[in-house]
């Protein structure tokens, strides 16, 4: 196997990318593929060579050691830094993210609930307040509840001083880079899990009755349908991962989406919140695992069952599925009707959306 001589070429934005992700695990653990404007890639789509590969000290997140012999991709280092997941570019040598001093302690996450709980009840009447009950639930609730969140630095003083999680801010008001991609991340989390939760009804039955925790399903999510669903390393030397000689500078793509459907570890196209163990690595793992987490973790735990008891009856909008979309990560919008007995009167507005995405 050989990087000039992908296997086939891969999309970043597929419309299936667990279709793709099949396709992935079926070619081998690590397979040479072709990615549209970022040239031959390695990915990786094994669990096991995935956790060897994060741990590996040759295989890099510093876009500065990206190989020049690849060079037909057209994605610009900013491109690649603005990916959620690739934050780890950004520092500690890009000069646009800071890192400040230790990660949180479990109390001063906790500390932050309060804040996170008033915001969740303010985004939630907003969302009450859509005139025809049928919204996008990324765009008009969860990516702007996050980023205010995350945003939040004048509250969260504490952070500023300790915490490696704080971007630094931008001059024009703008969210910075980092944290709009911490932000749609966390958001993924949250829509990726409702979209589970309604396909499979009886996980969502066994959260509202208290027989499972909320954490229970945000961990599913992150095995079933990992926001980040890719992470990108460069090798800084020649080495040699099941096989594949990986040369200096080559992109190493470790493909988290494909490596949670693994139908060698788990009955995977199911959303069975109720696994034990269940192992992902929907925020990475090793050095530059996710800092954030632990946030990340309190605000989907915080906003997921507020929002299942404020919209008992939220359903997936009919006929939502299967919409192409620009996002990257995130294949389908997630068309939800919030208010369930309006649905009849929706298929105007579905039509409209429709045209639109
Ligand atoms: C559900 C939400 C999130 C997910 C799924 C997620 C996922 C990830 C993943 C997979 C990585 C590893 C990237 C790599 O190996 O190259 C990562 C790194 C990182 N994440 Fe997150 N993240 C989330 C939220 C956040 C939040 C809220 C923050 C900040 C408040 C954050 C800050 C970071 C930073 C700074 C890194 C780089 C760590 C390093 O390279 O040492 N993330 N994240």
């Amino acid at each position: 196997m050989d990087l000039t001589r992908p296997l086939f070429s891969i999309s970043l934005g597929a419309s299936d990318p667990h279709c793709e992700g099949r396709r992935l695990r079926q070619a081998g653990p690590v397979v040479p593929v072709e990615l549209p404007g970022l040239g031959a890639v390695w990915a990786v789509t094994t669990d096991a060579t995935a956790r060897a590969a994060m741990t590996d000290s040759r295989l890099t997140s510093d876009i500065r050691c990206r190989g020049g012999s690849q060079g037909t991709g057209t994605l610009s280092d900013r491109d690649l830094i603005a990916r959620p997941g690739n934050a780890g570019a950004l520092h500690p040598h890009g000069g646009d993210y800071e890192l400040m001093g230790r990660p949180l302690t479990a109390k001063q996450v906790e500390d932050l609930r309060p804040r996170i709980e008033a915001h969740v009840e303010q985004a939630l009447d907003g969302l009450a307040a859509q005139p025809s009950g049928l919204v996008d639930l990324k765009e008009f609730f969860a990516y702007p509840l996050c980023l205010r969140i995350l945003a939040e630095r004048p509250s969260l003083p504490n952070l500023t001083a300790v915490s490696p999680l704080v971007p630094v801010s931008s001059t024009d008001g703008q969210p910075e880079a980092a944290t709009a991609a911490d932000a749609d991340a966390t958001s993924r989390l949250i829509v990726n899990a409702v979209r589970g939760l309604l396909r499979f009804p009886y996980q969502l039955e066994l959260l509202t009755t208290g027989r499972y925790s909320w954490a229970s399903a945000v961990k599913e999510t992150l095995r079933w349908d990992p926001p980040v669903a890719h992470v990108l390393r460069y090798a800084t030397e020649h080495l040699e991962l099941e096989g594949a000689l990986i040369r200096k500078g080559d992109p190493v793509l470790i493909c988290l989406a494909a490596i949670g459907r693994d139908e060698a570890h788990f009955d995977a196209e199911r959303f069975e919140i109720t696994r034990s163990p269940n192992p992902n690595l929907g925020f990475g793992h090793g050095t530059h695992g996710c800092p954030g987490a632990p946030i990340a973790l309190l605000i989907a735990t915080v906003v997921l069952p507020a929002l299942f008891t404020r919209f008992p009856r939220l359903a997936r909008a009919p006929r939502a599925q299967g919409l192409p979309s620009m996002t990257v990560d995130t294949p389908q919008p997630c068309l939800v009707v919030v208010n369930a007995h309006l649905r009849d009167s929706l298929d105007e507005e579905i039509e409209r959306l429709l045209r639109d995405v």
